[in-house]
C-alpha cells in the first residue's frame, strides 16, 4: 500500500499537466480551475466568465461561421475576428474595380456594411451535463453500432424534453471519447455584415513565409457586425434588421502586456488528440505526417515555381497554395516539436507508470489499443497518400466528382440536373486551374505514390495503367493531359453535353477517369475497407483507455480534447527558447514590420500610409514608449478554430486577438509542452491604431469601450500607499 501511494505521488509529480495546459469547459471552472487561475493572477471570478443568469464573458464570444471564433466589442454588435477568418467574405465582395483584399475596405456608415449570405455567428446560452441520460441503457457488451443507436435515441429524448426558446438550437456532443456528454443551448445570428478590413499587406503581412512563425508582424484582423430582428432575436437577412444589442461586450484595455501577465483565450478550438497511446503518436509523426508532407512538398514546389513566373497563375493559385501550405508547414513543425521535446519517450514513460498503477484489465486495454494502432498503421499511411494524391492533382479530383455523379442511383433519369450542377461547380474550379501546373503536379505525385505505396495497396487495375506507361509519372501525365476531356472546361462541357448513355460508356476510356477509377477501386478494396474495419474496436478501446486514465490518475485534472465547443485556456505572457542559444522575446513592434519591408514583394510589401505613420511616429494613444506594439505571445493552449479568439487580461478586458501558434509548438495538438508551446496574438492596440490612424475609421473606435486597468490599479495602490 505504501509503495502504491508513493508511486501514485511520483506519478502525479511527473505527469500532472503543466498549469497552462488544457482547454477547459467554461461551466466547470469553479471546481476545476478558479483557484489556480486566481493564483496565476486572475482578478475576476469563474462566474464572471460563465454564468447562466447574468451577463458574463461568454456572452461576448461567438463561433464565427463554424470555423473560427469572434468576439463582440461594442454595444452595437460590432464583431472582431481575424483577417484570415473573414478572408473569403472579403474576397467575395472584391472585384477588379473594388479590390478590398488588395486595398482594404472600410464602411463609413451602417448603410455601407456588406451582407454575407451563409455566414453566421453562434452564441452559447448555456451548457449542461447530460451524461447520465445519454448513456442510459448502454452496456459494455454492446457492439459500437448497438451502443450508438441507444445513444442516438437517448439524445432524441433529451432534445425533445428540453426547455428552450423557439429561436434557440441545441447541440449535444460526446466528450472524453464518448465517456461524457454535454448539451449546448445556442443562438445563431445569420445577418452578419462586413464592416472593415485592412489591406492584405497588413492583414496577411508575411503570408506563407511568416505563417506559424515567431517573431511575427501580421495585423490579422477584420470587423463585422451582427444584425438582429427588431426584437433583438436571430433573423434572416433583411435590410430592416438592426445592430445586435449584446448581453455583454468586451471592454478594451489600452495598457498592453508585460512579461508574466496572466492571459486567457476564450473560443472554439477545433480538434486535438492529447490522450492517444504511444503507437498512435508514433504513427502520426513517423508515418502520416512524413507521407503528407512528402506529397505536399512536391506539389508546393511545382506550384510555387509557376506562381513566381506567371502573374495570372499567381492569382489563380494563391488561395489554394495558402491552404495547402498551412497544414504542410504545421505538420513539419509537429514532427520537429515531438522530436525535440522527446514526445514519444515521454508518452512511453507515461504508459509505463500507467501500467504500474493500473489493474490487469486496464493494462490490457492499453496494450490492445497500441497493437491495434500498429496493425492499422500501413493502412492509415496508404490512406493519406491516396487522399493527398486526389486532393493535389485536380484533374483526378474533377474525375472523382464526375464518376460519383454518374454512379448515383438516379443518374440516368436526373442526368440533366446533375450534369448542370456538376458543370456549374466545374466552371468555377476551372477559373483557377491551369493544365500545365496540374500536369507537373501529377508527374511528381504519381512518381511518389507508386514508389511509396506498396503495390498490394494500390491494386491491379491502377498498377496495370502504371505499367502501360512505363512506370513513369511523366509518361502517365503526358498522355493524360494531352488526351483527356478534363483538360479544359470547354472540352469537359462538350463531353458531358451528350446523352447519358454515350457519356457513361465513353467516360471509362478517358485517360483521367480510367486512372482515377483504377486508383479508387484499388484504394477502396485494399485500403479504406480494411482500415474502416479497425475503427469500431479503436473507438471502443480509446474510450476505455480514456476512462482508465481518469480512474487511475485520480489527482490529475483532465480536460476534454477540443471538439469545436466553447473552451477557455489560460497562461502567461512568456518568451521561450526554441533552440540552443536562441531566446525569443514576448512582443514585436512596427519597427520589425519595417525591417521585413520589401517594396513590391507580395508577402512583405508595406502600404505607403503605414510607412508615413511610422516615420512620423503618429501612433495616437495606442503607442507605448514611442513604439507601436504589433504582436505578442503567451502560453495559452490553443488550436485551429481558436483563430479570432479574444486574448483577455486578468479582468476580462480585451488585450489581443489570437491568430496562430509558434512553429516549434504546433505539436500542442498531440503533445502539449509548456516549454515551447506559444500562441500568437495581434496586440489590440495595433488593431485600434490601424482602424483609427491608418483607415481613418475613428467612428468605429468611438463605439468601443476603452479602459486602463493598469493605470487604475496603480492609482488605487498609490492612494493606499498615501493613506
Ligand atoms: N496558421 C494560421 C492558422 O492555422 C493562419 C493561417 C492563415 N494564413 C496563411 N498564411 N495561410 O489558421
Ligand atoms: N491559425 C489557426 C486558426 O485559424 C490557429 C492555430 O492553429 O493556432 O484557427
Amino acid at each position: 500500500m505504501r509503495k502504491y501511494l508513493l508511486l501514485a505521488a511520483l506519478f502525479l509529480i511527473h505527469f500532472s499537466a503543466a498549469a497552462t495546459e488544457g482547454m477547459w469547459l467554461p461551466h466547470l471552472l469553479t471546481n476545476l480551475n478558479e483557484k489556480e487561475m486566481k493564483g496565476m493572477g486572475m482578478k475576476i471570478s469563474a462566474a464572471d466568465i460563465y454564468s447562466v443568469n447574468k451577463g458574463s464573458l461568454k456572452d461576448a464570444i461567438v463561433s464565427f461561421g463554424g470555423f473560427c471564433t469572434g468576439e463582440i466589442i461594442s454595444s452595437q454588435g460590432l464583431l472582431l475576428t481575424n483577417h484570415h477568418c473573414g478572408y473569403s467574405s472579403i474576397q467575395k465582395h472584391s472585384s477588379v474595380q473594388n479590390n478590398y483584399l488588395e486595398n482594404g475596405f472600410w464602411s463609413r456608415n451602417r448603410g455601407e456594411e456588406l451582407p454575407n449570405p451563409g455566414l453566421f455567428a453562434t452564441f452559447i446560452v448555456r451548457i449542461e451535463s447530460v451524461t447520465k441520460q445519454a448513456l442510459q441503457g448502454v452496456t459494455a457488451q454492446m457492439t459500437e453500432r448497438e451502443r450508438q443507436s441507444v445513444i442516438d435515441k437517448n439524445l432524441q429524448t433529451i432534445r425533445s424534453g428540453l426547455k428552450k426558446e423557439t429561436y434557440q438550437d441545441v447541440v449535444i456532443k460526446p466528450f472524453f471519447e464518448g465517456n461524457q456528454y454535454f448539451l449546448f443551448v445556442t443562438e445563431t445570428y445569420k445577418d452578419i455584415r462586413l464592416v472593415g478590413a485592412p489591406p492584405s499587406s497588413i492583414g496577411k503581412f508575411g503570408a506563407d513565409t511568416d505563417n506559424w512563425m515567431w517573431p511575427r508582424h501580421t495585423g490579422d484582423f477584420s470587423l463585422f457586425r451582427i444584425y438582429a430582428g427588431k426584437d433583438n432575436k436571430p433573423a434572416e437577412y433583411s435590410k430592416d434588421n438592426v445592430p445586435l444589442n449584446p448581453k455583454h461586450f468586451l471592454p478594451i484595455s489600452l495598457d498592453g502586456v508585460a512579461e508574466n501577465d496572466f492571459t486567457m483565450v476564450f473560443g472554439f478550438p477545433g480538434r486535438t488528440s492529447e490522450y492517444l497511446p504511444s503507437e498512435a503518436l508514433k504513427l502520426t509523426v513517423e508515418g502520416q505526417d512524413p507521407a503528407k508532407v512528402g506529397m505536399r512538398d512536391a506539389a508546393l514546389k511545382v506550384i510555387d515555381g509557376f506562381m513566381r513566373k506567371d502573374e495570372q497563375i499567381k492569382i489563380q493559385y494563391a488561395a489554394k497554395f495558402a491552404s495547402t501550405a498551412n497544414a504542410w508547414k504545421k505538420w513539419i513543425g509537429e514532427m520537429q516539436g515531438v522530436r525535440s521535446t522527446g514526445g514519444i519517450d515521454r508518452k512511453l514513460k507515461y504508459e509505463e507508470r500507467f501500467r504500474q498503477l493500473a489493474t490487469p484489465a486496464q493494462r490490457s486495454v492499453l496494450d490492445s489499443l497500441n497493437s491495434l494502432y500498429k496493425a492499422s498503421a500501413p493502412f492509415a499511411v496508404a490512406r493519406d497518400y491516396y487522399q493527398e494524391l486526389i486532393r493535389n492533382v485536380e484533374m483526378l479530383d474533377f474525375a472523382d466528382d464526375a464518376i460519383t455523379m454518374l454512379q448515383q442511383p438516379n443518374a440516368k433519369e436526373e442526368y440533366e440536373t446533375l450534369k448542370q450542377q456538376y458543370l456549374e461547380k466545374m466552371e468555377s474550379l476551372y477559373k483557377n486551374y491551369n493544365n500545365n501546373v496540374d500536369r507537373e503536379v501529377a508527374t511528381a505525385l504519381l512518381d511518389i505514390y507508386f514508389k511509396e505505396v506498396p503495390s498490394n495497396k494500390i491494386g491491379g487495375e491502377a498498377y496495370q495503367i502504371w505499367m502501360e506507361t512505363n512506370k513513369d509519372g511523366k509518361t502517365t501525365a503526358t498522355k493524360m493531359y494531352s488526351q483527356s476531356a478534363f483538360t479544359s472546361f470547354e472540352k469537359l462541357s462538350a463531353f458531358f453535353n451528350r446523352p447519358f448513355d454515350t457519356v457513361s460508356r465513353e467516360v471509362w476510356t478517358d485517360p483521367a477517369t480510367r486512372l482515377l477509377i483504377g486508383l479508387r477501386n484499388g484504394y477502396v478494396e485494399h485500403v479504406s475497407d480494411p482500415y474502416s474495419a479497425f475503427l469500431p474496436d479503436m473507438a471502443r478501446l480509446q474510450r476505455a483507455y480514456m476512462q482508465a486514465q481518469m480512474d487511475v490518475l485520480k489527482g490529475r485534472r483532465f480536460y476534454p480534447d477540443a471538439n469545436s465547443t466553447l473552451r477557455i485556456t489560460y497562461g502567461k505572457v512568456n518568451g521561450y527558447t526554441p533552440r540552443d542559444a536562441v531566446e525569443y522575446g514576448i512582443s514585436t513592434t512596427l519597427d520589425g514590420v519595417m525591417e521585413k519591408y520589401k517594396p513590391g514583394d507580395y508577402e512583405f510589401d508595406v502600404p505607403e500610409k503605414l510607412r508615413t505613420l511610422y516615420e512620423q511616429k503618429d501612433y495616437g494613444p495606442y503607442g507605448a514608449k514611442g513604439k507601436m506594439p504589433v504582436c505578442f505571445i503567451a502560453s495559452n493552449h490553443t488550436t485551429g478554430g481558436n483563430s479570432g479568439s479574444p486574448a483577455l487580461d486578468a479582468y476580462g478586458n480585451l488585450i489581443g486577438l489570437n491568430f496562430d501558434r509558434t512553429w516549434e509548438g504546433t505539436m500542442s495538438d498531440i503533445n502539449y509542452d509548456a516549454s515551447i508551446c506559444r500562441n500568437i496574438m495581434v496586440d489590440i492596440r495595433y488593431v485600434l491604431f490601424l482602424i483609427d490612424k491608418f483607415a481613418g475609421a475613428k467612428h468605429l473606435v468611438d463605439e468601443m469601450k476603452l479602459v486602463h486597468p493598469k493605470r487604475k490599479k496603480t492609482s488605487t495602490q498609490l492612494r493606499k500607499k498615501a493613506a
